[in-house]
Formats: C-alpha cells, structure tokens, sequence
C-alpha cells in the first residue's frame, strides 16, 4: 500500500513540476508567475480542488509519444474567493508553451460545464502559445469547443479572463467573448496577426507592445478592461474585483456589512456644480461621495474616459455606475463611451445588478468623424441597452440633459425607476445658446436682443422643472441628500420585478 501511495506522491510531483526547472525559470525570468503559482495567490489560501491532473494530449505525430507531460499544459479546477466559489483555468506556458491541444480543451470545458450547472464564475489565466502547431485541426476543433461554451455561458455566469502573457491568433476570441479582461503591462499581448503579418502586409514596422500589449488595449482600442503593473498587482486586483460580482444569473447581487449609514448627507455635493456651466468638474467625487466607503472599481478608466462605468456598493449590495464624466469631451457621448457604456449596461442586467447612472450630458459628439464611424449604430447600443434593462435603474441628472442623449442615459421613457434631478440640472431639447439661435435667427445681428432671449429660455427651460411639472422627474432633490434618496430608492426596488416580451433573442444594433 505504502508503495502505492508513494506513486501518486510521485505522479502528483511530476504534475507540478509543470515543464521542468530550467522552464520555470525562463518563465521568472520574465518576469511571470507559473500557471499553479497564479492560482495560489487568486485563490483563498488551500481551496484550490484540482481537477485532471494526469490528463495527458493524444498525439502522436512529430515525436509527440515522447513527450508527455501530466496536465497538458493547463491547471483546472474550482476553489474560492473570499470565501465565495469560482472556476479556474490557468494556461501553464512551461509546458509546450500553454498551448492548447485537443486534452487541454477538454480541461478547459469541463470546468466551464460545471461552472454553469452550478452557477458559479469562471476565471481563465490565458499564457499561451495558442494551437498546439503539431496537433492541428484536433486544436482547432478544442478552441471551438472552448468557444461554444463562452457564448452559451455569456449571461449564465460571469466570466473573466486574465491575459498573461502570450494571447495571439484565433486565441483572443474566447478572452474576447468574455466579459472582462485584464491585462499585464510589458507581459502579455494580444492580436489576431503578429508584427511579422503586419509588416509583410502594411509595411508597418511595430512591436508586439505597441500591437496589442496592456496599455494599447486599456487606452486604444478598449478590449481590456483594466492593464496592471505586474502578475501580482492583476492577482490581487481581480480578487478584489471578483467580491462584486454574482455567482450567477439565478441569484441578486452579493452584498456584505458596511459601517457607511444608508442616511449619511455630504454638504459639499451642494458646492460641486460650478456657477458657469461650461465649467468642468470630476464626476469621481460624486460617485465616491455616495457609494459605500467611498470604493469604486472603475473599468476602463483610460478609454472613452468621457463616460465612467463601474462597480460599487450601496447599502452594502453591488450596483453599477454609469456616469458622464464632465472633464472629457464635456462629458458628450460618442461612438467609443456608447460601446463602453452599452457593454456594461448589459452586463449588470444579465447579472440582475442595479444600474445607477448619473447624468450630465451636453448630446453626442458633432464631427464626420463620428458620425462617418456609425455613431447612429454605436448610440443605439447604449440606448438599446438602457430601455431593454429590466433590472433597477436608479438615475441622477446633475447638470446637463440634453437632447437625444437626455433619452439615452437611463431616462424616465425607457423604463427608469426613479429618476431625479439636482435643482441644478437642465433638461432640454438643447442648450439656451443653440436654442435661442435657431428660434430666433432673424435676430442673430443684434446680440443685445440674442442676450436677452438666451437668459429667457435659460430661466425657462434650462432647468429640472418642465420635466418635473410632467413626472419625468420624480423628484428635484438636494445635492447633499443624494445618498440618502438613492439607498431608499433601491432598498424600494428590491423585489422589482418586471419582464420583457418573449423573443428567442433581440437584435441589437451590433
Ligand atoms: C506547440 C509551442 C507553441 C505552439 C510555443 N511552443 N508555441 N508548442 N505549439 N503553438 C513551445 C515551443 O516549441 C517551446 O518549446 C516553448 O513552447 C516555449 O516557446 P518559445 O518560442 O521558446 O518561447 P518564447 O520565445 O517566449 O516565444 C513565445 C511565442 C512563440 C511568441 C508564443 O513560441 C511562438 O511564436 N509560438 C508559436 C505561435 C503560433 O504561431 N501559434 C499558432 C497560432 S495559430 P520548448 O520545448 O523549447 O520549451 C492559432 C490558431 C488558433 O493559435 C485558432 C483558434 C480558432
């Protein structure tokens, strides 16, 4: 019996050891954790279950019954975060560079099968080399597999996916199905043709960094949701992040004690509005001056930073924010903030997380530029997303409201709970200059007479009231009461129910 215990010892070790030392070090060296070294820091100290750890690939050709390495190039299994479950898979690129062969996929599959019987997160450390070259069709046949499940999954269960390093090819579209990404800086990459492709194709000399690296895609091109300094600084982050999240489409979202009182008023929000309204201030304070201690988990701060989108808590339960953020373009939308936004916005209604969007939009960005980009079809997107949401919508006007964009951002029409306004916030067609100067262009000579009619208009329509006086406002509330009236309003929509017409899938404007 001893003898036979001591062969698992053995075996298990041999699984460990992952693509050997001399691998591991390479690995360290730059600057990287291993697949299991990962894991540990993720995952609650010794809940790690580890699934498949003697799967072996079947390959055969180019010397491949040769070369086998117990796991095949993937860590699997589930354990918890904070205490709560999650799936994992964790690419090991000490072993045939992570890359993925046909037993790898069926790894991976497994515990995305039962993350969704059980409904629990899935969580996937991609460091891989991509389709196992000597493998071939049998590879890609694994991603596709491995890609069924990320769309039958997408809405049942959260799914995040922790770029590591190598991510190149057909490979991104399971990172790109999922709902979150995040990446390391200087680590990991992620495109669909190398520089090589690039360079024989375009002539365009670039590096891998400046191709498809952390920071191009939190800043450029807005495919990750946040770029970290190191492996540990992600680790520890997504831990943070994860305690947000739902474990599924079945439940609310999680909520946890605060110290921070649901009837806590904060006076300076009566002095955030500046006295000139083209005057910019940072929409940040407002949302840290409501939500529970302060804590926001921004996403996508550097990209379309014109809108804000995150998660926060409020009476202790997750909602997500959605805010116009002043200090960029105004805070206007445009084709990159809808996307942003729309994406988000769906988000938390599959994950019946309430949406609490504060509002100070001057109307969609003018230019060729956008509207030559689509931006009709990207505007729609946020405007889709809102008015299909049937989760809580919670919605503050602050400033400006504006136009169409006035109807976008979680609007009374579009099903919004409760929608209130800062006695400052001006709700209009547009703003007093552009009105007065179409109504009355016959008097566009005479500034006196355009003063005149422009302070008029401002009295009369550029304020909370005229919604107010229909119901579109449920309220004009004070600045300082903002948390108060926003933690009762949610604590009232808890067991809102509300159900769209049955439809086998709707068509949003892709
Ligand atoms: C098998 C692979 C591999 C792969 C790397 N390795 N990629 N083995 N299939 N796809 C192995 C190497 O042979 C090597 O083995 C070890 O992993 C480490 O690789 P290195 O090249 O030494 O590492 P590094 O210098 O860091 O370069 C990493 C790399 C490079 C940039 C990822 O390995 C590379 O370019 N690999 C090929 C990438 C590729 O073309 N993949 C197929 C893409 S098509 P030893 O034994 O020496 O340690 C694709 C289609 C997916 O993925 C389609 C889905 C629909």
């Amino acid at each position: 019996m001893q003898e036979i215990l001591q062969q698992l010892a053995e075996k298990r070790a041999a699984a460990r050891a992952g693509g050997g030392k001399r691998r591991i070090d390479a690995q360290h060296g730059k600057g990287r954790l291993t697949a299991r070294e990962r894991i540990e820091l993720l995952l609650d100290p010794d809940s790690f279950e580890e699934w498949d750890m003697f799967v072996e690939h079947r390959s055969s050709d180019f010397g491949m019954s040769a070369q086998k390495v117990p796991g095949d190039g993937v860590v699997t299994g589930y354990g918890t975060i904070n205490g709560r479950l999650v799936f994992i898979f964790s690419q090991d690129f000490t072993v045939f560079g992570g890359s993925l062969s046909e037993a790898h996929a069926e790894k991976i599959c497994k515990v995305m099968d039962q993350a969704m019987r059980v409904g629990a997160p899935v969580i996937g450390i991609n460091d891989s080399g991509g389709a196992r070259i000597q493998e071939g069709v049998a590879s890609l046949a694994g991603y596709a597999e491995v890609f069924q499940r990320n769309i039958l999954a997408s809405g049942v269960v959260p799914q995040i996916s922790l770029v590591m390093g190598p991510c190149a090819g057909g490979a991104v579209y399971s990172p790109a199905m999922t709902d979150f990404i995040f990446m390391v800086k200087d680590s990991s990459y992620m495109f669909v043709t190398g520089p090589d492709v690039v360079k024989t194709v375009t002539h365009e000399t670039v590096t891998h960094e400046q191709l498809g690296g952390a920071v191009t895609h939190s800043t450029i091109s807005g495919i990750a949701d946040l770029a970290f300094e190191d492996d540990v600084e992600a680790l520890m982050q997504v831990r943070r992040f994860f305690d947000f999240l739902p474990g599924s489409n079945r439940g609310g979202p999680p909520s946890r004690p605060t110290e921070d009182e649901t009837d806590r008023v904060d006076y300076s929000l009566d002095t955030l509005i500046p006295a000139n309204p083209n005057k910019p201030y940072d929409m940040h304070e407002l949302i840290r001056k409501v939500v529970d201690e302060g804590d926001f988990f921004e996403l996508q701060p550097n990209y379309a930073g014109n809108i804000l989108v995150g998660f926060a808590r409020v009476g202790g339960s997750t909602v997500g924010i959605v805010a116009n953020q002043p200090m960029v373009l105004a805070g206007c939308l445009d084709i990159d903030s809808s996307r942003k936004a729309a994406r988000f916005v769906r988000f938390c209604d599959c994950f019946n997380i309430p949406i609490l969007t504060f509002v100070d939009v001057p109307g969609f960005l003018p230019g060729t530029a956008q509207e030559h980009g689509a931006i009709i079809k990207h505007g729609a997107k946020l405007l889709f997303a809102y008015g299909e949401a049937t989760v809580p919508k919670v919605t503050v006007i602050t400033r400006k409201a504006y136009g169409g964009a006035y109807d976008v951002m979680s609007s009374k029409h579009l099903r919004g709970d409760v929608n209130y306004a800062w006695p400052t916030a001006e709700i209009a067609v547009m703003g007093p200059k552009g009105a007065v100067e179409i109504i009355f262009r016959a008097d566009i000579g005479d500034r006196e007479k355009l003063a005149l009619r422009t302070e008029e208009y401002r009295q009369k329509f550029a304020t909370p009231f005229v919604a107010g006086a229909r119901g579109f406002i449920d309220d004009v509330i004070m600045p300082h009461s903002t948390r108060v009236r926003i933690c009762r309003a949610l604590a009232m929509l808890k067991e809102k129910r509300l159900e769209n017409p049955w439809k086998k899938h709707d068509n949003i404007p892709l």
